[in-house]
């Protein structure tokens, strides 16, 4: 068999879904996944959410609803493998073989467990690992097991994983050194030009600072949302810059060019900001019609959500299982 360039990425199976992950990163993985030459790999990393959530019920929820999500905005599971984490128990006999290669020191460095550390010492918290899980800990070493259990040649992330993917890189060389070249050190694919979506505050769009417009939410309330975008207190009349315009950045992500340059003109003309919300509300709410269309046709369906994963994880199955026999073989773990 040839070797296709392999792509992979993980999709978190927590929060609503927003405009900042539609345009950022739903939008442009599907796209890239259309490529012919590549083998594309996106799962749910549904183990990943007990790190942060003890809610069974909100957990199956989150993973049906992100899946809904991805399939309703275009995800075709013939051009990608489409699968659930969980459905691949290599994955986490991978995680315990790479966390014996991985030095403690590395996974002190990660910026999730320094975050949370630092923030024990902001509380003058005596134990400064108070409060912080061993999956916390470990998360890097299960995502460089999600990623090396592919042999996956890239893996598209937003800047904030970066550090992980060197990990992964680290622990996957040093794997090699020790037991042969079996494993794909990864490269990371940072978009920079994705991820700066504003959300109506202005600061970037992000579930955390409850800035968003979710993608499938009712007109009323995504009037609402459009209706409260942050604007300057230039008046109806005054030209505006669209160059500092939380509306036009918006308006920007989700138009073809020949209405951005309208809105542009529309600008210069000093369109009042009622106008320019009214203008971006009709644009957004044609643009996420198919997606919502289809995903309340999806959810009725979850028959079709789940044998669609069952396929893929059959598929992912299939290629995981020699590489992880491979793996045992060079560990010395097989047969007499
Ligand atoms: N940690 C990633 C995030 O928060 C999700 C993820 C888990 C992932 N495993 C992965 C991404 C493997 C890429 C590859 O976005």
């Amino acid at each position: 068999m040839s070797k296709e360039h392999r792509v992979l990425t993980g999709i978190t199976t927590t929060g609503d879904p927003h405009l900042g992950n539609l345009v950022g990163a739903i939008l442009p993985a599907i796209k890239a996944s259309e490529k012919t030459d590549t083998m594309s790999f996106l799962f749910l990393a549904d183990y990943h959410s007990l790190i942060k959530n003890s809610d069974s019920q909100l957990r199956h929820q989150s993973s049906f609803d992100i899946a809904a999500c991805w399939l309703a905005c275009g995800l075709d599971p013939k051009k990608v493998i489409f699968y659930r984490q969980s459905d691949i128990p290599y994955i986490f006999e991978l995680a315990w073989i790479l966390s014996c290669l991985a030095s403690k020191g590395l996974l002190n460095r990660a910026h999730a467990y320094k975050a949370a550390v630092s923030d024990n010492q902001a509380k003058k918290i005596e134990d400064i690992d108070k409060g912080i899980n061993m999956g916390l800990f470990n998360y890097p070493i299960l995502m460089a097991a999600d990623i090396l259990m592919f042999k996956a040649d890239s893996v598209p992330v937003g800047q904030d994983q970066k550090q992980h993917i060197e990990m992964t890189r680290d622990i996957a060389l040093k794997f090699n050194h020790h037991y042969g070249e079996i494993l794909t050190a990864p490269e990371a694919i940072i978009d920079k030009n994705t991820g700066v979506l504003p959300g109506i505050d202005g600061r970037k769009m992000s579930k955390s600072y409850e800035n968003t417009i979710p993608i499938f939410s009712e007109e009323g309330a995504l009037r609402k949302l459009v209706m409260k975008i942050k604007t300057n207190s230039l008046e109806p009349g005054e030209p505006k810059e669209v160059s500092d315009s939380n509306i036009f950045d918006i308006y920007k992500a989700i138009s073809p060019k020949d209405k951005i340059d309208e809105m542009q003109k529309l600008y210069q003309e000093g369109i009042a900001w009622g106008e320019a919300k009214k203008v971006l509300f009709e644009e957004l709410s044609s643009f996420l019609k198919p997606f919502k269309n289809e995903y309340n046709k999806i959810i009725k369906d979850p028959s079709f959500v789940e044998k669609t994963l069952v396929d893929g994880s059959e598929k992912a199955l299939s290629i995981s299982e020699p590489i992880i026999k491979e793996v045992r073989q060079a560990l010395g773990i097989k047969g007499f």
